[in-house]
C-alpha cells in the first residue's frame, strides 16, 4: 500500500492527473474504471485545464465504478459529472467511453454491464482487469456503491450488482470487489477532513473497520494507492 499525502486537494489533483498520464504514455491501451460523486471533480478539471492537450486519449477507454440509476442527464448522475467537468473538455473518441447506462432496468443494466466488462477488458484470474480502478470513499465507509449494510455484495460473483444506497433509497449499478481488487492499480482519491477517522480506522485497522466495505479494497496482485489531502490524512499522519 502506497499513502501519498498532498497539502491541497489542487496538488492531489496533480497527482492523480500525472498517474494517468504516465499510464497512457505507455502506448496501449488502458481500461480505467472512474469514481463518481464530488471528490473527481477538482481532479477532472485539473486534467482538463493542464493535460487536456498532453493525455493520448486514444489510448484510454473509461468505464465507471459505480452509476445513479437516473438518465444520464440527471444531476445525479456520474456520467453527467464527468462530462461537464472533463469529457466535454478533451477530445476523446466517444467509441472509448462506456458509461453505465443508469436509465436502465437496474438488474438488467447490471446484467449488461457486467458481459460488456468482459468483452471489452483484458481479463486474469478469469475477471475482467482494469489497469486502474479509481474510488471514493463514503462518510459512512463505503466505497464504488457498495454499502456497510450491504457489504455482502462486495463478494457477489457478478461483475456488477445492483446497490440501495442506505438512506435515499436510490438504486445504483456497481462493480464488486472481485473486480476492484482485480485491477492492476486502485486509487483511492479521499479528501476533507470528514473522512479523516474513517481513513485512520481503515488504514490502520482500528474500531469498525471491519464492517466498512473500504477496508475490503485489497487488490490481489496489483498496487493500492491512497491519495489523500492533509484535512483527510490527519488521523494518520
Ligand atoms: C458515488 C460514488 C461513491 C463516492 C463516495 C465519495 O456514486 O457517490 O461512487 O462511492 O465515491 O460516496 O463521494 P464524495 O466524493 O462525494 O465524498
Amino acid at each position: 500500500m502506497n499513502i501519498i499525502v498532498s497539502n491541497t486537494k489542487e496538488s492531489l489533483a496533480e497527482e492523480v492527473a500525472y498517474l494517468l498520464k504516465d499510464m497512457s504514455d505507455t502506448g496501449e491501451k488502458i481500461h480505467v474504471a472512474l469514481s463518481g460523486g464530488s471528490t473527481p471533480k477538482v481532479i477532472f478539471d485539473y486534467i482538463a485545464r493542464e493535460l487536456s492537450e498532453e493525455i493520448f486519449w486514444d489510448n484510454i477507454n473509461f468505464y465507471w465504478g459505480d452509476e445513479r440509476c437516473v438518465p444520464p442527464t440527471d444531476t445525479e448522475s456520474n456520467y453527467k459529472m464527468t462530462v461537464d467537468h472533463l469529457l466535454s473538455k478533451i477530445d476523446m473518441p466517444e467509441e472509448n467511453i462506456f458509461r453505465i447506462q443508469g436509465e436502465n432496468d437496474p438488474e438488467e443494466e447490471a446484467i449488461r454491464y457486467g458481459k460488456l466488462l468482459n468483452e471489452e477488458l483484458p481479463t486474469a484470474n478469469g475477471i475482467p482487469q482494469f489497469d486502474l480502478v479509481m474510488l471514493g470513499l463514503g462518510d459512512d465507509g463505503h466505497t464504488v456503491s457498495i454499502f456497510p449494510d450491504s457489504i455482502q455484495l462486495w463478494d457477489a460473483k457478478a461483475n456488477c450488482v445492483v446497490a440501495t444506497h442506505p438512506e435515499s433509497g436510490q438504486k445504483r449499478v456497481t462493480i464488486t470487489g472481485k473486480v476492484v481488487n482485480n485491477a492492476k492499480t486502485v486509487a483511492f482519491l479521499v479528501t476533507g477532513a470528514a473522512k479523516a477517522e474513517k481513513v485512520k480506522e481503515i488504514i490502520k485497522k482500528e474500531k469498525d473497520f471491519a464492517l466498512y466495505p473500504a477496508h475490503l479494497v485489497q487488490p490481489s496482485d496489483g498496487e493500492l494507492i491512497w491519495f489523500l489531502d492533509e484535512e483527510a490524512a490527519r488521523g494518520i499522519s
